[in-house]
């Protein structure tokens, strides 16, 4: 039978949100199947971009995200409250804009770069644990 400190401990988004407070700068808070589950604050526009190989998902945890995505020339804009996701597939450009702050959770193959096909200044190319 396995020792009760093997156990996996859970996690408390309140706790983890508390730990940091820049905006568009991703945490690791979980890991699983090649995946990362990340946590992030974000106020204002993001930058466009795409994703090669990763599809990602977008969950709200608090406040309003709007995600806009193209193909094209056709844009269009998914509006997310608290408590609701979209999954962004590979290869869509997509720009988060959030007009007040917003909490986010995303799940992506570890690796995923947040800014995609994009480098500039809102690239983090190592997120760190939270
Ligand atoms: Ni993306």
């Amino acid at each position: 039978m396995a020792n009760e400190n093997d156990l996996p401990p859970k996690v408390n988004l309140r706790e983890k949100f508390a730990t940091f407070s820049e905006r568009w700068s991703p945490r690791i808070v979980g890991e699983l199947n090649g995946q990362h589950v990340k946590l992030a604050k974000l106020e204002g526009e993001f930058v466009w971009h795409h994703h090669e190989h990763e599809d990602e998902l977008f969950l709200v945890v608090a406040g309003r995200l709007r995600l806009l995505m193209r193909q094209g020339e056709d844009v269009r804009e998914v509006v997310l409250d608290e408590g609701e996701f979209v999954i962004v597939p590979r290869g869509i450009e997509h720009c988060p804009v959030a007009d007040e702050e917003v909490y986010l959770l995303m799940f992506e193959p570890a690796g995923t770069l947040n800014t995609g096909n994009v480098r500039n200044e809102f690239t983090v190319t190592e997120p760190r644990r939270a």
